[in-house]
């Protein structure tokens, strides 16, 4: 009996440590230091918009050229069945930087209002160890898979030419939710010494829930998705048909504070799932920016 309450006592404190871990999980706005230090990698996704007709064209416009030390290293896709993407160094950031280029809004987001999508297992051998709950858009996991070696190959060329032990995956749109996969994949074949971060702008939802937990656990803290305003694309596909964010959410609010939410579709105002409600509250034009000043185009 006294064990018994003991114990009770013991599932009594662990819950109000925890109601308190909760709470202390507070939305907090982020200096403006903290915002500036994205500037750098906002420009390298708005950079993978910036091409000719089959490549990466790295001298296109003020977005492109705003990283000036940046040494390109290989780069591909076709705009069309494959986004562009690039690989490459960047010596101020100290970080190799993978980019995959977005696409038009106007034709995401038909593919992510399709009541037909699927989630599929990401049951492929890119993901070592997968559990066969951990389902994913299949388009996006398809697309991921087709130049995954390519960018793996360049980018341990890259680490070893500049002997550094970072980096950092960037996209917008598409290319936030490739560069989320990407991450993840580049996580289970870099050395545990390679610290990989993904950071992306506008990110639809990826995956279930077992995905976002999946992230989480693999990538915790090193994923930063940024959602302007009231842009449709964050809150789709929607979660009704089973899709789910990772953590790491930072809110620009209509003030244009950058606001970090904590946990995974955070539902406070503050944040996207509370502040755009559906699609009919949304603003498609914030999809493209500005983040901070930055919009994504060349
Ligand atoms: C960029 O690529 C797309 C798709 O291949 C193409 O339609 C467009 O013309 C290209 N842009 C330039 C400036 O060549
Ligand atoms: C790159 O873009 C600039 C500016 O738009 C253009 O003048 C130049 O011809 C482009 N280069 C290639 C290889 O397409
Ligand atoms: C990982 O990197 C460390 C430090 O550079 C090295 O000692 C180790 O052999 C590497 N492991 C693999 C599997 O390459």
């Amino acid at each position: 009996m006294v064990l018994l309450r003991s114990s009770i006592f013991a599932l009594v404190l662990v819950g109000l440590v925890n109601a308190a871990l909760v709470k202390r999980q507070a939305i907090t706005p982020l200096s403006s230091s903290q915002m500036a230090s994205f500037a750098p990698f906002t420009h390298f996704a708005s950079t993978a918009y910036c091409n000719s007709s089959t490549s990466i064209n790295w001298s296109c416009g003020s977005n492109c050229e705003a990283n000036p030390d940046f040494q390109p290293m290989a780069s591909g896709g076709d705009g069309d069945g494959t986004q562009f993407w690039y690989v490459g160094f960047s010596p101020s950031q100290n970080t190799v930087v993978v980019a995959h280029q977005g696409t038009a809004t106007s034709k995401l987001l038909p593919i992510l209002i399709d009541i037909d999508l699927i989630l599929e297992p990401l049951d492929s051998p890119l993901f070592p160890g997968v559990p066969s709950s951990v389902k994913v858009h299949d388009g996006f996991a398809l697309e991921q898979a087709s130049t995954a070696p390519k960018i793996l190959f360049y980018v341990q060329q890259t680490l070893s030419v500049h002997g550094t032990s970072s980096v950092t995956v960037v996209g917008h749109s598409l290319g936030a939710a490739l560069s989320l996969l990407d991450g993840l994949y580049l996580r289970f074949h870099l050395n545990a010494t390679v610290n990989v971060q993904v950071i992306g702008y506008g990110m639809p939802r990826v995956g279930n829930e077992a995905f976002a937990d999946w992230v989480d656990a693999h990538l915790g803290g090193q994923v930063t998705h940024i959602n302007n305003r009231r842009d449709p694309v964050p809150i789709l596909p929607p979660r009704l048909l089973g899709f789910h964010h990772a953590s790491g959410e930072v809110h620009i609010t209509d003030s244009g504070t950058w606001e970090s939410c904590p946990g995974q579709d955070n539902p406070s105002v503050e944040c996207t799932v509370g502040d755009v409600p559906s699609i009919f509250n949304s603003k498609e034009s914030d999809h493209s920016g500005p983040y901070g000043s930055i919009s994504m185009d060349c």
